[in-house]
């Protein structure tokens, strides 16, 4: 960490200013601009947040370069192999891994917040049958502020706390009903004596006239894919939500913005988007004539669940999805399953040519979440709800942390306007 205050020099024609530099403790450093505007007059230009922090952040530590993710310091593959998807849920928001009776109370503090309000099972009459769950989960979501008046006042600390284990116990309930609503199936109640991962399977797959035995196997599964995706520092839809955050919204209000943007091919809608390829490509022979394509110039086509604007190296993530789509095909019983192979030949493939290897393009999580899902018995358009689930502690852990932090402002970007000067009709 630096301790001595460095500066950087801005020149322009005949005019200097300087800046601070600051450091984390880990990750580059940054260039203190707030006072830029105020100095010199200028905006800073950076579409998409390429090379600009948006705030501080003791949550999420990634390094792209180096295939690194730690959450709260600890290393992610550590995290899955060791531990659970609820004590992952208490490091995000309280900064430590709970000891063992912690972990029990966090767990049954989860447990009996997975209930929702009765009344919300009408909303999702509303919605058409055929209702992406997306579409479904961006309204009920956002409807859970309609329902928690008792929860809603940010200012409130013991409220926010309330406000952030009801997301994290109702928003897997109101997925599996979602789910359960696009099939045509009734609603199954949570069942207090199973854990978080197990308790939605169930959720999700046990219908009234049959008895319903989870598989632990199949629990672990999910339990690991949930850790997987539980925070990824500022990527798109984290920074929804602290934007919608910052003017003061209400937190169901503001989980309800992060689901809208991960549904976004781009962000969480791609899992979905490379099972949907990968059945597009039918099979291996295809896959030459397949990578041809994405590497054209004047082609859009890209090759879904390659290639992130963090990771310049492998997804740290992928590798442990790759193991835990192997875990669970095994475990069924599924040999040669015909879009694992088309996976594998495709990363084999692309990761040998020269395009994908200058342009640094690995395979992110997305790329072997999807097959998994698929074997669990998840329908291709529940993929991205299952991302919403795990994500949920993520966003609202950076939410609590940008309500705490002094140096909160509203969010409000300036532009480059290219647009007409002055005239009059
Ligand atoms: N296939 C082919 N070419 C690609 C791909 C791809 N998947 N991804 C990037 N490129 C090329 C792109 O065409 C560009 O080439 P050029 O420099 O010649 O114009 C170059 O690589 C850089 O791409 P970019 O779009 O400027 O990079 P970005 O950081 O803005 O985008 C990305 C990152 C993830 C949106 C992009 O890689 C992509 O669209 N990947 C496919 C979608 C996907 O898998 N998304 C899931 C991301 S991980 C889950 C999550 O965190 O939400």
């Amino acid at each position: 960490m630096r301790t001595d205050a460095e500066t950087i020099k801005l020149t322009v024609a005949d005019k200097s200013w300087t800046f601070e530099l600051r450091s984390g403790s880990e990750g580059p450093d940054v260039i203190d601009i707030g006072s830029l505007y105020d100095k010199t007059g200028m905006f800073a230009y950076d579409p998409g947040f390429t090379s600009t922090a948006s705030c501080e952040s003791a949550v999420t530590f990634i390094d792209g370069d180096e295939g690194v993710l730690r959450y709260r310091g600890y290393n992610i593959d550590q995290l899955v192999k060791q531990r659970s998807y609820t004590d992952v849920c208490y490091l995000l928001l309280n900064g430590e891994l709970p000891e063992l009776e912690q972990s029990k109370e966090f767990e049954s503090h989860i447990t009996y917040h997975t209930l929702v309000h009765e009344q919300m099972s009408h909303f999702f009459r509303g919605f058409r049958r055929d209702a992406h769950p997306m579409a479904i989960m961006t309204g009920v979501v956002g409807a859970l502020s309609a329902f928690y008046h008792d929860s809603t006042d940010i200012t409130d600390p013991q409220q926010r706390q309330v406000a952030s284990m009801r997301l994290i116990a109702k928003v897997p309930t109101l997925a599996a009903m979602a789910y359960k609503y696009s099939v045509g199936q009734p609603f199954v109640f949570p069942k207090n004596d199973l854990d978080y991962s197990a308790n939605f399977l169930r959720m999700c797959f046990a219908v009234p006239s049959e008895d319903y035995a989870s598989d632990p196997v199949l629990a672990r599964a999910i339990d690991r894919i949930f850790m997987l995706h539980a925070d990824h520092e500022q990527n798109a839809s984290t920074s929804v939500v602290r934007s919608a955050g910052s003017s003061g919204a209400n937190p169901f209000a503001c989980i309800a913005a992060g689901i809208a943007c991960l549904w976004g091919p781009a962000h969480g809608g791609a899992n979905e988007a490379v099972l949907k390829m990968l059945e597009s490509i039918e099979t291996p022979d295809n896959i030459p004539s397949f990578i041809e394509r994405a590497k054209k110039k004047d082609d859009i086509f890209r090759v879904m669940g390659f290639g992130h604007r963090v990771y310049k190296n492998y997804d740290p993530r992928a590798n442990i999805m790759r193991e835990t789509c192997h875990e669970v095909l095994d475990h069924l019983g599924i040999h040669n399953h015909p879009l694992f192979e088309i996976a594998l030949e495709l990363e084999r493939r692309a990761l040998s040519e020269e395009y994908f290897i200058s342009k640094r393009l690995y395979p992110n999580i997305d790329f072997y979440s999807g097959i998994t899902l698929r074997a669990l018995g998840f329908p291709t358009n529940m993929f991205t709800v299952l991302f919403a689930v795990a994500r949920t502690v993520g966003w609202v852990a950076q939410w609590n942390e940008m309500i705490d932090d002094p140096k909160r402002k509203i969010a409000r970007p300036r532009q480059l306007y290219t647009g007409s000067q002055e005239r009059h009709i």
